[in-house]
Parts: C-alpha cells; sequence; structure tokens
C-alpha cells in the first residue's frame, strides 16, 4: 500500500495510475484545494482498479497520521504542496506552511506511524542560475523565489533527518518541466484561473479559449532567443516515482535524482509542435521577459537511469498530442462549463 499525498493534482493522479497498473494498492490523501475529486475517479476508471481516497490536510496532523495509520502504508508518496511561484512572493507565509509545516507533520505522522519510506516532489528550480549545464544532481543548491526556498528547506530537512536515522530510505526527485496527460484523454492538467505556464496555454489557445499566445522574450541567448526547457511527459514522471520506490524498496539512503528528458526545447520548438499535434494554429505576440526567468536549463539524467533504471520514453509529438487529446475531450476541465 502506498499513501499518496496531493495525489488528487495533476502529477499525482497520473501517478496514481501507473502504481495501480504496476499492482500497488494506494490510498489518496489530498485536501482538493488544486483539485477536483472527478480526477480521483478516472484514475480508477483508468487503471480498472479501486484506490481509497481520503479528503483531508496534510497540516492536520492527527487526520493525517489516522489515515496513514488506517491505509496500512509501507511507504508515502508526497505531492502536496502549492506551486505557484508568482502567489508564494505574494503571500510566502502561505507557502512556508503548507510546503514546509505540512512536511514537518507528515514525516512526524509518518515516524509514529513506523513508516519510512519516502518518496517527495522537489523541482529542478533547486538549481537556481545555472553555473553549469546541464543541471547534475551535484549543482550548488539556491533558490530565487519563495517557492523553490520551500522546495530547498524541505530538502534540507529531509537530508538532516536522514542523517538522525539512517532507517530512512528517501528519494528526493528534482522534476523539470512536466506536461502532457495521460493517453486515454481522461486525466490531465487543469489550472484554474488563466494558466502561467506554457503549455496548458498554448493548449488552450489552440482550443480557442485565449486569443493569443504571449511569449516572453525573444532576446535570450537560445538559438531563436526564446526560453529553452527539459520538458518531460507527465506519463513518464509518473513511471519514474514508481521506479523510485522499487529502488528504495531494495536500498537504504536519501538520494537526489533528476527527473527529466536530458534535452531542451525553446517557447518556439513547443508552439510549432503543438500546431503540427492539434492540426489548430497558435497564434502568438512577442512580450517582454517574465520577470525571474531563466534563459536555458536542461537535466543531466543519466543518475536516474544508472540508479532507476527509468528514462523518458515519450518525446515532444507525445507531449503535445496527449495534452491536445485531454484539451479537446474536456475543453473547461474537470468541471465541464466554468
Ligand atoms: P497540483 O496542484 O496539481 O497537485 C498538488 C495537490 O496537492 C493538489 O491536488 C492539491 O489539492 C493538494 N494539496 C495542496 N496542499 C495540500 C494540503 N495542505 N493538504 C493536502 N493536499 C494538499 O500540482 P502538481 O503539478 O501535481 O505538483 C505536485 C508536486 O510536484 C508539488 O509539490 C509541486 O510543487 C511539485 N512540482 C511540480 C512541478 C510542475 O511543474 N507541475 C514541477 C516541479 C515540482
Ligand atoms: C515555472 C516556474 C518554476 C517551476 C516550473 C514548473 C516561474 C518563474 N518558474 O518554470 O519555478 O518549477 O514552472 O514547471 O514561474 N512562457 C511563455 N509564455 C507563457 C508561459 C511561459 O513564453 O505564457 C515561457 C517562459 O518564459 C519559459 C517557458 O515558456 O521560457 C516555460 O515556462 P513555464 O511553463 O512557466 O515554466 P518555467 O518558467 O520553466
Amino acid at each position: 500500500m502506498i499513501f499518496v499525498t496531493g495525489g488528487a493534482g495533476y502529477i499525482g493522479s497520473h501517478t496514481c495510475v501507473e502504481l495501480l497498473m504496476a499492482g500497488h494498492d494506494v490510498t489518496v490523501y489530498d485536501n482538493f484545494s488544486n483539485s477536483q475529486w472527478e480526477a480521483t475517479e478516472r484514475v480508477q476508471r483508468i487503471a480498472g482498479r479501486t484506490m481509497a481516497v481520503v479528503r483531508g490536510d496534510i497540516r492536520d496532523g492527527a487526520a493525517l497520521q489516522a489515515a496513514l495509520h488506517a491505509s496500512g502504508a509501507k511507504a508515502v508518496v508526497h505531492f502536496a504542496g502549492l506551486k505557484a511561484v508568482g502567489e508564494s512572493e505574494a503571500e510566502p507565509l502561505k507557502y512556508y506552511d503548507n510546503n514546509v509545516l505540512g512536511t514537518v507533520r507528515l514525516l512526524e505522522a509518518m515516524a509514529a506511524c513506523g513508516v519510512k519510506t519516502l518518496v517527495f516532489s522537489s523541482s529542478a528550480t533547486v538549481y537556481g542560475v545555472p553555473e553549469v549545464l546541464p543541471y547534475r544532481e551535484d549543482h550548488r543548491l539556491s533558490a530565487t523565489n519563495t517557492y523553490g526556498m520551500t522546495k530547498l528547506v524541505v530538502e534540507n530537512m529531509l537530508r538532516d533527518l536522514h542523517r538522525s536515522d539512517a532507517d530512512w530510505r528517501i528519494g528526493i526527485l528534482r522534476y523539470f518541466n512536466p506536461v502532457g496527460a495521460h493517453s486515454s484523454g481522461l486525466i490531465g492538467e487543469d489550472p484554474q484561473g488563466t494558466p502561467n505556464n506554457l503549455m496548458p496555454y498554448v493548449a488552450q489557445v489552440a482550443v480557442g479559449r485565449r486569443e493569443f499566445l504571449n511569449v516572453w522574450g525573444n532576446d535570450y541567448p537560445t538559438p531563436d532567443g526564446t526560453g529553452v526547457r527539459d520538458y518531460i511527459h507527465v506519463v513518464d514522471l509518473a513511471l519514474g516515482h514508481v521506479k523510485a520506490l522499487d529502488y528504495l524498496g531494495a536500498n537504504t539512503g536519501c538520494v537526489s535524482v533528476n527527473l527529466g528528458a536530458g534535452v531542451g526545447h525553446s517557447v518556439l520548438d513547443m508552439v510549432r509542435s503543438f500546431e503540427a499535434a492539434s492540426g489548430r494554429p497558435v497564434p502568438f505576440k512577442v512580450g517582454p521577459r517574465r520577470a525571474g526567468d531563466l534563459d536555458a536549463y536542461w537535466a543531466d539524467a543519466s543518475l536516474a537511469q544508472a540508479l532507476f533504471g527509468w528514462r523518458v520514453e515519450r518525446g515532444l509529438d507525445v507531449m503535445c498530442e496527449d495534452t491536445w487529446r485531454w484539451q479537446n475531450m474536456n475543453p473547461n476541465g474537470y468541471k465541464g462549463e466554468k
């Protein structure tokens, strides 16, 4: 049994599908602050298996411990948290409360239940401004915004915890840019309001919900002047969690591992791929750079291959086709009309 905090969210829902398909039993624990119950129903439909779903907040230590104990889980995958960079700058305490204190409560509950295997959702944002590319796991760590700092604080907390008690088995997974959706078109990314991230915005332009994409800057020192990122299909990312759990089942330790494709693509690469996959135009206007954006980064993904035997299998075309199927089948997300 795997206990999945934030399992109703974008990455969590895709990971629950792959956990169920791999034969694991699953309990989701989510407060639905940024997700819909419907996502958990669809996960079970895709996998053809049931899972337990508990509505609860990770900051509610007593409820969390009761749910973890009742689940009988042997490991936790911890997705629950807030992730909007702009909001984290405006409301830092909300981010420290959810992401940092929420994780403290989770670790306390795990210790009380004798569950000492954890996979944590970190982010490439912990590398800060690149000193060397691609980012390797031993790159210097820093944060350029409050969201990134909450990830860094939790990473440090996990390393300290493991130093205090070597029985912990901890996988810190540093995600690059997750995009795409399950190939069924039943689950996908469902941002509330105006999307901050590139792919959901592009998809909403293609489907006609928005007029054009704002390209944030075309004067970066990159091949076409637009920002370069390492985009990873969310199903590949989800499979990385299954592999990480297998690894932690066989190895003690606290490891930090990049989950990325190992290649960079520009904003205009993404626009062209999406137009090809959808057969729809994606009009765009070039605007100024977005504050806080980096010009280019991508992962060295070799450690994940060496430790977990994992690497990405889905390219840009599949990322765009699957995003488009999800967007087309669910033009207004899980809630239907918005
Ligand atoms: P998401 O918002 O779709 O999922 C997070 C889930 O956690 C949601 O279902 C939300 O309702 C739940 N949640 C939030 N606070 C909670 C709380 N206090 N108690 C219980 N549940 C709570 O986000 P996602 O894109 O699936 O991201 C999952 C994790 O991966 C997050 O920790 C995020 O920071 C991290 N991450 C995401 C990205 C990305 O680009 N999506 C990149 C790197 C890291
Ligand atoms: C953002 C977050 C980062 C987080 C990551 C998760 C910021 C500053 N950073 O990173 O902390 O870990 O999401 O995936 O918010 N772009 C446009 N137009 C748009 C949206 C994006 O041109 O409407 C460009 C951006 O300038 C960037 C690229 O597309 O070059 C990707 O942007 P985005 O999807 O927001 O991800 P990141 O900036 O990598």
